[in-house]
C-alpha cells in the first residue's frame, strides 16, 4: 500500500477532502458499516440480532472488549458499572450554577468535562487499568448526570441511583421518581429504551466519535474527550436531529400538510431539510431505522398511546420515498426519524432526546478511545488545509492606514 503520509512529506501534496468523504483517519475493529447494503455490525454481530437478543450493557461490554461476555464476566461488569453510578456531591454545585432553563445538553457537556477535575488518577494514560476504569465511570455516571440535568431544569430534587435496578430502569427511576409516589414503570418502556440505546451505541467514525478520537489523539483526559464528543453530537446535522425531527413533525401538524413540507425541503433556498432523512454513509437504507419503525408501532400500541405525529411521520416517509428528488439523492429515513416518537411515548421530554443519544453513544466513544490508546499507529490528529488568504505583505503602522 502507498504510504500517503510519506508521499505527502516527500512531494508536498495532500488530499483536499472537506467533510472527510473519502478519508479514513484510523483503522478500527469496533464497528463495520456497508452503506450500500444497509449493513451494520458491532464487533461482527449484526445489529438486528443484537437488538432482538442482547441488552445495552452487554453491547457496551462487547464494544469495549471485542467479545461477548460469559455469565461471570457480564455479572462482574454489571457490578462494576453499578458500583460507579454515583456522582460526586460537589457536582451538584455545578448544576446550581446554571440558569433554570439551561438546555440539558449544555449541562451534560459541562458536567462530563468537569469529571476530569474529580478523577486525577486517570491522567496516567499509559496504565490500561486506569483507562478501563475511566471508561466504566463514564458509562456508569452518564445516566446519573443526564437525569440530574433534567431534574434540575424542571426544578425537581435530584434522585440518587438505585443500585438494585438494571441500567435502563435505574435511569428511568432517576428521571421520573417523585417523593411519596411509587413509580409504576412499564416493562415495555424499559425494553424500548434499552433497544434504542443498543441501536445508538456506536456508528464507527461519525462526527462525535471522530471528535473524541481527535481530542484523544492529543493525550487529553478521557472525560474532556467525551465532553467534546457530546458537543459534536449536539448539532442538528448529527444527534440533535432527533429533537429537530419532533419539532418538524409538530410544525407540519397534520398528514395533509406533508406535501407542502416535501416541496419546501426540495427548495434549496428555503433553508429547510427533512430532518431525520439522509445519511453520509447509508445510501440504501439505515438498518436501525427499519428496526425503530417497527418498534415505534409496537410501543405506541403496547402503551396505548395515540400520537398523531406518527401518522404525519408515516405520510412523510411515503411521500419522500415516492419523490424523485429524494430517490435520486438516496435520502431515506435515518435512525432518528422515528426515535423521537418513541421517546415522546416514554414521556421523555423533547430537549432530552439528544441526551438519550449521548448516554447510548458513550459506549461507542469509550470503546474507540480505548482502542486508540492501544493502537501503535495513533498520531496526533492534525489535518492540513488549502490556504486561501492574503499573500505575504508588510505591516503598515496604524497612523498610516
Ligand atoms: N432534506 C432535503 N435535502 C437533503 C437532505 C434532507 N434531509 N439531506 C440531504 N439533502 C440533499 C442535499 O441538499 C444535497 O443535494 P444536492 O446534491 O442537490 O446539493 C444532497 O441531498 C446530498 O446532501 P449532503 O448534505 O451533501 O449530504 P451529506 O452526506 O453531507 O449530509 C446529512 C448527510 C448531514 C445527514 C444530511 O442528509 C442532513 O442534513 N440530514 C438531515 C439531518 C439529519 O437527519 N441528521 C441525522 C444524521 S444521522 C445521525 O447523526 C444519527
Amino acid at each position: 500500500a502507498i504510504d500517503i503520509g510519506k508521499l505527502n512529506k516527500e512531494t508536498g501534496y495532500f488530499t483536499f477532502d472537506p467533510g472527510f468523504m473519502a478519508t479514513a483517519a484510523t483503522r478500527s475493529a469496533v464497528t463495520f458499516i456497508d452503506g450500500d447494503a444497509g449493513v451494520l455490525l458491532y464487533r461482527g454481530y449484526p445489529i438486528d440480532q443484537l437488538a432482538k437478543q442482547s441488552s445495552f450493557l452487554e453491547v457496551a461490554y462487547l464494544l469495549i472488549n471485542g467479545e461477548l461476555p460469559d455469565k461471570a464476566k457480564f455479572s462482574a461488569f454489571e457490578d462494576e458499572v453499578t458500583h460507579h453510578t454515583m456522582m460526586h456531591e460537589a457536582l451538584k454545585n455545578f448544576l446550581h450554577g446554571f440558569h433554570y432553563d439551561a438546555h440539558p445538553m449544555a449541562i451534560l457537556c459541562a458536567s462530563i468535562a468537569s469529571l476530569s477535575a474529580f478523577y486525577h488518577d486517570t491522567l496516567d494514560l499509559n496504565d490500561p487499568e486506569q483507562r478501563r476504569l475511566a471508561a466504566i465511570r463514564l458509562i456508569a455516571k452518564m445516566p446519573t448526570i443526564a437525569a440530574a440535568a433534567y431534574r434540575y431544569s424542571i426544578g425537581w430534587p435530584i434522585r440518587y441511583p438505585r443500585n438494585n435496578l438494571d441500567y435502563v430502569t435505574r435511569f428511568l427511576h432517576m428521571m421520573f421518581e417523585v417523593p411519596s409516589e411509587p413509580l409504576e414503570l412499564s416493562p415495555v418502556a424499559a425494553k424500548a429504551l434499552d433497544l434504542l440505546f443498543i441501536l445508538h451505541a456506536d456508528h464507527e467514525q461519525n462526527a462525535s466519535t471522530s471528535t473524541v478520537r481527535l481530542v484523544g489523539s492529543t493525550g487529553a483526559n478521557p472525560y474532556a474527550c467525551v465532553a467534546a464528543g457530546i458537543a459534536a453530537l449536539w448539532g442538528p446535522a448529527h444527534g440533535g436531529a432527533n429533537e429537530a425531527v419532533l419539532k418538524m413533525l409538530g410544525e407540519i401538524g397534520d398528514a395533509k400538510n406533508v406535501g407542502k413540507a416535501v416541496e419546501k425541503a426540495k427548495d434549496k433556498n428555503s433553508g429547510f431539510r427533512l430532518m431525520g432523512f439522509g445519511h453520509r454513509v447509508y445510501k440504501n437504507f439505515d438498518p436501525r431505522a427499519t428496526i425503530i419503525r417497527e418498534m415505534c408501532h409496537k410501543v405506541l400500541n403496547d402503551l396505548h398511546v395515540n400520537d398523531p405525529l406518527l401518522d404525519v411521520a408515516m405520510e412523510l416517509e411515503q411521500a419522500a420515498l415516492k419523490d424523485s428528488y429524494f430517490v435520486e439523492r438516496k435520502l431515506y429515513p435515518n435512525v432518528d426519524f422515528y426515535s423521537g416518537i418513541i421517546y415522546k411515548a416514554l414521556k421523555i421530554p423533547t430537549e432530552m432526546f439528544t441526551v438519550m443519544f449521548a448516554i447510548a453513544r458513550t459506549a461507542g466513544w469509550v470503546a474507540h478511545w480505548l482502542e486508540q490508546h492501544t493502537d501503535p499507529e495513533t498520531k496526533i490528529g492534525r489535518p492540513r488545509q488549502i490556504y486561501t488568504g492574503a499573500v505575504k505583505r508588510d505591516y503598515v503602522e496604524l497612523a498610516k492606514r
